[in-house]
């Protein structure tokens, strides 16, 4: 047991010059197999050595940022443990010798043999900060303000769909914990509360897994999900096509965050969390009634494109940009060419064609890529979400309709990181998704005023007329609301959180 321990404390050494705790290396190593999924499709994880080298060339410390925050979507089993601090001060006193041991940092997920059995992680909302008399402004007025804030007029949601949890004022925090089984995650969140002490109870919880069998890695409409995330410097080896950010955009302190903040959230980072519903069977009957009418393909086919069309890539992943009317799941699974391509080809106008891709595609309203001039370096996130809830029933199947039964409920327990709110999740929701300027995003898109079910008309979903509207009568994504939280670095909890 002993010895397992000898490469990761190399590791670990070699990527921490400023900052390390013996509890957050010292941990139980028991694993074989990785807590995490691994999909051809998605891109790898940098090795624990290319990252060593690249963050120490970088002056990034990734012993000390909590693991969720770089790695993307691909976690097998997580839970969301939303709760409410009752006792503040038994709760700081626990969380330096208690709590900070289980923390997972960056560094301990990059090898099989350096994960725990469950990763850990933790974020506080500004009313949890609060709670804990910590009173300096970090900086992010969404933050501040909370999700509810930004409900209708900014998010487009209806605030009925929420969970009252959300739309109440207990949510102090989240424990954020992934495993490759329910069982160890369970056991973990039995082992946290023991430790708490009686300082917490729970407001929410949400329990998301990876979809089974040859779905996972995709969302629950069926696409594989998590391909695009930035590259970020100091951390990840850029695939071809794929963009480098600096880190501060995702990290509070480091290069690139412009903000001036308080020394001790260097190396946090702002989660914003949304649980997000997907009607599956109305999606699915929405693409057949509505599927293209290309000659060459058959019914299903042509039911196939539209949703291909609106997401911007096949259920495979593979990009319509680069294969617009045939799936190609070879294309599909490679790395170096799933994310190569910025929506531009020789003799095209940008600006007019949509023969490949439809403007108003969830891909291109997220990330136009080449649509922007300069490349856009300020609105991006790192998606980190998992979806929950069970499979469609044949029941729903055959009536093209989601249960009402709340153990039904399906969809996306979204997670979003970035250093600036504003410029990350709430941007991409508000700006670019909600806006009808190219019709408005066919998958997550609103009115933006806070009204269901609101007919949207997303342009160039028919390649042969692009001008034809096909109207979305539903919404196919139902916000059942968030939170927004600060995911702080693992010093951060040690000397400024903890008592
Ligand atoms: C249930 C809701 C959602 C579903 C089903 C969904 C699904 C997907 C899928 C399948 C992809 C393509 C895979 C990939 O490139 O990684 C994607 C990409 C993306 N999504 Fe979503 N998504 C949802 C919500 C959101 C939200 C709320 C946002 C932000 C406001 C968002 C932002 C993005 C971004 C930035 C990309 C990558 C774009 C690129 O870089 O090309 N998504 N999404």
């Amino acid at each position: 047991m002993r010895l397992a321990f000898v490469p990761f404390l190399a590791v670990a050494v070699a990527l921490q010059p400023a900052f390390c705790t013996p509890s957050s290396v010292l941990k139980p190593r028991t694993r074989t197999n990785s807590l995490l999924i691994s999909p051809a499709a998605l891109p790898a994880l940098p090795s624990a050595q290319q990252a060593a080298s690249a963050s120490a060339d970088a002056g990034l410390n990734l012993t000390n940022i909590q693991g969720d925050i770089l790695i993307g979507m691909k976690k097998n089993k997580e839970l969301f443990f939303f709760f409410t601090i009752i006792n503040s001060t038994l709760f700081r006193s626990q969380l330096g010798s208690g709590i900070l041991p289980l923390i997972t940092p960056t560094s301990q997920l990059l090898a099989v043999d350096t994960q725990p059995t469950t990763a850990v992680n933790l974020a506080f909302s500004q009313r949890g900060l609060t709670t804990l008399d910590i009173t300096d402004d970090l900086g992010d007025t969404a933050f501040a303000n909370g999700q509810i804030d930004n409900v209708a007029s900014i998010l487009g949601d209806e605030t009925s769909n929420w969970e009252s949890a959300f739309a109440g004022t207990s949510i102090h925090g989240v424990f954020l914990l992934a495993s490759d089984t329910v069982d160890n995650v369970n056991a973990t969140l039995s082992q946290i509360q023991a430790l708490l002490n009686g300082s917490i109870t729970e407001a929410y919880s949400l329990q998301g897994q990876a979809r089974p069998a040859d779905q996972q890695g995709h969302e629950h409409f069926g696409f594989m999900d998590g391909i695009s995330n930035p590259a970020v410097t100091g951390f990840s080896t850029p695939l071809p096509g794929q963009q480098v950010i600096d880190p501060g955009l995702f990290l509070l302190g480091e290069t690139g965050d412009t903000v001036t903040r308080p020394a001790w959230a260097k190396d946090g980072s702002f989660l914003a969390f949304r649980q997000l519903q997907q009607r599956v069977p109305e999606f699915n009957k929405f693409l057949v009634d509505n599927a293209l009418s290309n000659p060459n393909l058959t019914a299903d086919q042509n039911a196939e494109l539209l949703g291909a069309r609106m997401m911007g890539r096949w259920k495979s992943g593979a990009p319509v940009d680069l294969t617009p009317t045939v799936d190609d799941p070879v294309l599909a699974a490679d790395p170096q060419r799933n994310n190569n391509f910025n929506y531009s080809h020789p003799g095209f106008d940008l600006d007019t064609d949509q023969t490949h891709c439809p403007f108003s595609a969830h891909l291109r309203k997220t990330n136009p890529r080449a649509g922007l001039t300069p490349e856009n370096t300020a609105n991006h996130i790192i998606r980190a979400g998992i979806p929950y809830g069970p499979e469609v029933t044949d029941a729903e199947n055959a009536s093209n309709v989601s249960s009402t039964d709340p153990s039904l409920e399906r969809g996306l327990a979204f997670v979003a990181y970035q250093s600036d709110i504003n410029a990350g999740f709430a941007f991409l929701q508000q700006f670019w998704a909600n806006n009808a300027g190219y019709g408005v995003d066919p998958i997550i898109g609103t009115d933006g005023l806070g009204q269901p079910d609101v007919p949207r008309s997303p342009s160039g979903l028919d390649p042969a007329d692009p001008t034809r509207i096909i109207t979305i009568e539903q919404d196919f994504v139902v916000s059942r609301g968030g939170e927004y939280f600060f995911s702080p670095s693992l010093s951060a909890i040690q000397n400024t959180l903890a008592i």
